[in-house]
């Protein structure tokens, strides 16, 4: 029987779920691939922490030259997540001939050019299911599954974190701040939660899937992108009584011979399947030319999830190594229709709009004047009760109207003198539904 050695580089909460799986399902997994898979070494700056599994102590070190130096050691696993040393590990591992599994999202968004284009050099495999949808097989239904076609656009959910928060927010009233506290305890948000709230998370995930879709690697720059650290629970809840529930969408679509990638706060009517997705569930919904539309769903954050999707990539590579076979990574070829990337002016939605307004009369009169200047028209409008200081919030819902119109015509308002706070603007997405 062929045994497969694993070199295991971050032993942190998803790297223990590997090494559990592995380990308390070692019979079921050599039954069902008729190889053994063996981590013959760990390494991590921290040993003394507990991590709910016991290890051989000879199998554990702090110095990650053991584990890249090992010529019997056939795949490393990265899991230490963000850019340096963790490009440097992959890389020399690629070089020295081992296959590489990572989780590292940042890292592949930034540097996957690099990073593939070594694995190809090297005739070795890199696998990352676990970087998006944590232990939803979106990538491998991307690369695989769905090899035959052509894809029109992708909507996600791809941030269990801001989802979560979203969700503790809308169902339970709950703070940003007590919602976020919640899910870095429950150990979903990246080591920086900024990344998880200002939407980069979102962004490094959709990156990768825009490259599988459409072929084309975004640069992170390119991405348009506002996250939920300023969504208030007073948008949240007025937003609830027309019908509608806010979420953080990843978004890359192609629009004729363009394509957008945006990642931002999106209002969808409570009826659409991505607004029932709650708590730290992430959902993936894919436009494809033959298979139709498609959503994938499931918990996008959490230790064991992410370890089943590692431990999914070691079996992967442990039939390719068997097999002799080296499969050129991402073999993607760029969707030829795509001439360009669409930039966020370009926009048109419906949108969601507060105003934070004086209580007198004309007022309205004077915000829709403006909104008329630039050819918005309003959808509704409902005036709130007062507040604070006399001002009052006046929520509207505009038609479709070009996000460049929209900015111009509310920089205009918020200099108003019947203005008192800076206006909030929210898009709203009217994708269809799967069939
Ligand atoms: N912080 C990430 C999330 C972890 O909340 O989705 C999974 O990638």
């Amino acid at each position: 029987m062929k045994r497969i050695t694993v070199g295991l580089i971050g032993f942190g909460n998803v790297g223990s779920g590997v090494v559990r799986i592995l380990r308390e399902r070692k019979g079921m997994l050599t039954e069902k691939i008729g190889s053994s898979i063996d981590v013959k070494s760990i390494c991590d700056i921290d040993l003394s922490s507990k991590r709910g599994v016991s290890v051989d102590k000879g199998v554990l070190t702090r110095n990650a030259r053991d584990v890249l130096d090992d010529p019997q050691i056939d795949i490393i696993v990265e899991l230490i997540g963000g850019i340096h040393p963790a490009k440097e590990f992959i890389l020399e591992a690629l070089k020295k001939g081992k296959h590489v599994v990572t989780a590292n999202k940042a890292l592949l968004a930034q540097y996957g050019k690099e990073v593939f284009a070594q694995a190809r050099d090297c005739n070795k495999n890199i696998y990352f299911e676990a970087s998006v949808g944590a232990g939803i097989p979106i990538i491998k239904s991307l690369r695989e599954g769905l090899v035959a076609n052509k894809f029109n656009s992708i909507f996600g959910i791809v941030n269990g974190t801001s989802n979560y928060v979203l969700s503790q927010m809308s169902e339970h009233n709950c703070s940003f701040t007590d919602a976020l506290r919640d899910a870095k305890i429950k150990g979903f948000a990246e080591k920086d939660p900024t990344f998880d709230v200002e939407g980069i998370d979102s962004a490094h995930k959709l990156v990768l899937l825009s490259y599988l879709c459409f072929g084309k690697f975004v640069d992170m720059e390119d991405v348009y992108r506002e996250g939920i650290s300023s969504v208030s629970l007073a948008d949240i809840n007025y937003a609830k009584e027309l019908g509608l529930a806010i979420k953080l969408l990843a978004v890359a679509k192609r629009e004729q011979d363009s394509l957008e990638v945006r990642v931002h706060p999106t209002l969808l009517r409570h009826s659409h399947l991505l607004a029932s997705v709650h708590g730290v569930n992430n959902a993936i919904y894919v436009s494809s030319d033959l298979a139709g539309n498609l959503l994938f769903y499931g918990p996008g954050a959490g230790q064991l999830c992410a370890a089943s999707a590692v431990v999914s990539d070691l079996i992967d590579l442990t039939q390719d190594i068997k097999a002799g076979m080296f499969r050129p990574t991402l073999h993607t070829i760029q969707d030829s229709a795509i001439k360009r990337l669409r930039k966020i002016d370009e926009f048109e939605s419906r949108y969601y709009i507060r105003f934070t307004a004086l209580d007198k009369p004309g007022v309205l009169a004077r915000v829709s004047g403006v909104l008329a200047r630039f050819g918005i028209s309003i959808a509704s409008v409902t005036q709130k009760e007062r507040h604070k200081a006399k001002s009052v919030p006046i929520v509207m819902v505009i038609h479709e109207a070009k996000e460049k119109n929209l900015r111009t015509a509310l920089g205009i308002i918020d200099r108003l003198n019947i203005i008192k706070e800076k206006s909030v603007a929210i898009r709203i997405e009217d994708f269809e539904p799967p069939q």
